[in-house]
């Protein structure tokens, strides 16, 4: 767990274990003028330190403080300043370093913090162009407590690796604005955090109903959030047929858990999230083979989008943004057994239209479709996004650091990439190519649930937007590579992905009023 304060007292007047600087490329060399994070102030003061430590400081980063971006340099003080360590990281050329550039080093900041069993650090922040400064106390506070996460609630031996970090703002300034940079930076951390904790417990623990258990509990600890639960027998009587198939062959039967937040004015329309949410995906009758049977425990992940709309709920009323929203999960187990969906099948959704299956383990869309005709038939919705690790395709085809994203609308697509750009998690447009609508009408039901001679991404894509009213701007987002790290800087597990992303689109849309 990180901790974080705002210091606005000269970096000379703080004791503790490291002191942090960020440099860039062009001026982290010595040969090239040294321009660390904190300005001319701060440059004096490392100036004094490095007379204390005879030259230690500017010879060390002249040979190897190269200021490339993830480049972290630890001068130990030998105990001659009042912290342990300098620490300098990099962050590579000034034009091209934005929210993720930033991110990155940071995160690899904290790994090496911990293993330096650093309790109380000092952070100097960079000077990023696109960001202000309380910009900067939010982004760099969820970043090192995003970064300090670990999940770690089924091991006997826990490590210790809370931390508190000081972020050094102008001397002197007044805290209120740094203060509520930092509350936001903190919300945002944390919700990540909660949907990261959803999606790393194993499904053993973490079905359906444990699930909407979860969110019942979190509700009742925020106001302005309520939460509503549909179970098996009322899902199959108000005709959710496509949740209710997916969900009917296990022993952990589905759910539908919707939470509503009103912040707006009465008559506001609502943003709906709509998250997909099978707590496990073995694949059903048409059980996963191969290498995706081989990788199936990962598919206790397969409730990220749901996790994602919980977190992104709480973080919206915790900001108490001015807005009206509803988040809508709908949670299932796909498991074979003698009372599973089966290929051929035809469901009746909730939208009224029949589907046809062909191959069970496409049971994302099934449950996505109803939970987004819940959404428009019980509320007067103007946008709608829904979030799913749906498709294999978009993990192979965008890799780990990609959340495809398919909209209706280029102003929703617009505000999705300005939220991307400002976050540091990126997106990219996927088409709904029209032509290949006629690929998921079905031969004996509406819809087809698959088309073996469609890509995925795509038809799935499409088979959702024919659950969507003309008149509702909608994106679907397939974080299927995006749900968990692979890459090194990262850590085990969940990412809480598209969480951080979502809830700076809504405050871009619905800005909190400054106090
Ligand atoms: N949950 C999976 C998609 C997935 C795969 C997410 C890997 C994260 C990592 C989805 O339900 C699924 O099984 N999709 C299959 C469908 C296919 C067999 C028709 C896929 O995309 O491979
Ligand atoms: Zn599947
Ligand atoms: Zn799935």
């Amino acid at each position: 767990m990180v901790d974080i304060h705002v210091f606005n007292k000269p970096a000379s007047e703080f004791s503790g274990d490291a002191i942090v600087c960020f440099g860039y490329a062009e001026g982290l060399r010595l040969g090239s003028g040294l321009k660390p994070s904190g300005g001319p102030s701060f440059l004096s003061q490392v100036a004094a330190w490095d007379k204390k430590l005879n030259g230690r400081i500017f010879s060390l980063l002249k040979e190897e403080g190269s200021g490339a971006a993830g480049n972290v340099l630890s001068i130990d003080t030998l105990g001659h300043l009042p912290v342990r360590a300098m620490v300098w990281v990099g962050l590579g050329e000034e034009s091209a370093c934005k929210a993720d550039t930033y991110k990155d080093a940071i995160y690899g900041l904290v790994r090496l913090l911990e293993k330096q069993k650093a309790k109380k650090v000092l952070v100097m922040l960079p000077r990023i162009s696109q960001f202000s400064e309380a910009q900067l106390v939010a982004l760099s506070a969820e970043a090192l407590k995003f970064g300090g996460y670990h999940f770690t609630r089924y091991l006997s031996e826990k490590k210790n690796t809370d931390m508190d970090v000081s972020l050094q703002v102008a001397e002197g300034k007044r805290k209120a604005e740094s203060t509520q940079a930092l509350n936001m930076g903190n919300v945002l951390a944390e919700c990540s955090d909660l949907a990261r904790d959803l999606a790393n417990e194993p499904s053993n623990v973490l079905y359906p109903e444990a699930f909407a258990q979860i969110a019942r509990k979190e509700v009742g600890k925020i106001p302005g959030l309520t939460c509503r639960v549909l179970n098996f027998e009322e899902i199959k009587k108000k005709g959710m047929g496509l949740l209710a198939g997916v969900g009917q062959g296990s022993t952990r039967k589905p759910c539908l858990v919707v939470v509503e937040y009103r912040g707006g004015k009465k008559k506001d329309l609502f943003e709906a999230f709509v998250g997909k949410g099978i707590t496990f995906d073995s694949g059903g009758i048409s059980l996963k083979t191969g290498e995706a049977a081989y990788l199936m425990s990962h598919m206790k992940r397969d409730m990220a989008g749901a996790a994602c709309v919980l977190g992104v709920m709480r973080a919206i009323a915790l900001l108490k943004l001015p807005m009206n929203a509803v988040g809508v999960m709908s949670m299932a187990e796909n498991m074979p057994d003698g009372g599973s969906h089966k290929p051929g099948d035809i469901l009746k959704s909730l939208s009224g239209k029949t589907v046809e299956v062909y191959h069970t383990d496409a049971e994302g869309r099934l449950v996505i479709a109803d939970g987004l005709a819940y959404a428009q038939q019980n509320y007067s919705v103007s946008t709608m996004i829904d979030i799913a690790t749906l498709t294999g395709e978009v993990m192979r085809v965008f890799g780990p650091s990609l959340t495809a994203v398919f909209a209706n609308r280029n102003p929703l697509y617009r505000d999705l990439k300005r939220a991307s750009v400002l976050t540091g998690e990126s997106i990219w447009r996927m088409p709904l190519f029209q032509p290949y609508v006629d690929k998921v009408k079905g031969a004996f039901a509406d819809l087809r649930e698959l088309n073996f001679d469609m890509p995925n991404a795509i038809a799935s894509a499409l088979f959702l937007q024919q659950f969507v009213n003309k008149d509702v701007s909608w994106a679907h987002l397939d974080i299927a590579g995006t749900e968990e790290y692979t890459l090194p800087q990262g850590g085990k597990g969940s990412t809480g992905s598209a969480v951080r992303l979502l809830a700076h689109y809504l405050l871009q849309k619905y800005p909190i009023s400054a106090t």
